[in-house]
């Protein structure tokens, strides 16, 4: 069901140094900030020949990548995404297996512009996983 790993997102606490880091020290390609006040969080697109890695950064109060960072102050993996060719009947078939959908359990529209689910990580090895129909 699910296809290709669109990306891996990582919370950060510094957004330039994290920048810096992907940049000068592992030589990628990296994206200017760009903010998301709807997701509360400033993203880095990091460009891998693959997939993307997102560097995210808290914004404004209530960031769900705040509280995230307040458990894990160094940072750190935040959620995984997989894309699927059908968000609805990929969710109907977790629900239907027992695993849990994040928050009303209808698609949002995502980072991407495109319909994105959450799956609740302890369903899921204990990774956060969001599921984006391409
Ligand atoms: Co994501």
């Amino acid at each position: 069901m699910i296809g290709r790993l669109n990306h891996i997102a990582i919370a950060v606490r510094d957004l330039a140094a994290a920048t810096a880091l992907y940049r000068d020290t592992l030589g990628a390609t990296v994206s200017a900030p760009l903010p998301q006040p709807e997701h509360g969080v400033t993203v880095v697109f990091v460009e891998l020949p693959n997939a993307k890695v997102e560097l995210l950064e808290p914004l404004g109060e209530g960031s769900p990548v705040g509280k995230f960072l307040e458990k894990n102050p160094e940072g750190g993996m935040h959620h995984v995404c997989y894309e699927v060719d059908d968000i609805l009947a990929a969710r109907d078939r977790l629900k239907a297996q027992g695993a849990r959908v994040l928050g009303t359990g209808e698609p949002r529209i995502g980072a991407h512009g495109k319909p994105v689910l959450f799956l609740h990580p302890k369903d899921f090895c204990g990774t956060l996983v969001e599921l984006e129909q391409i």
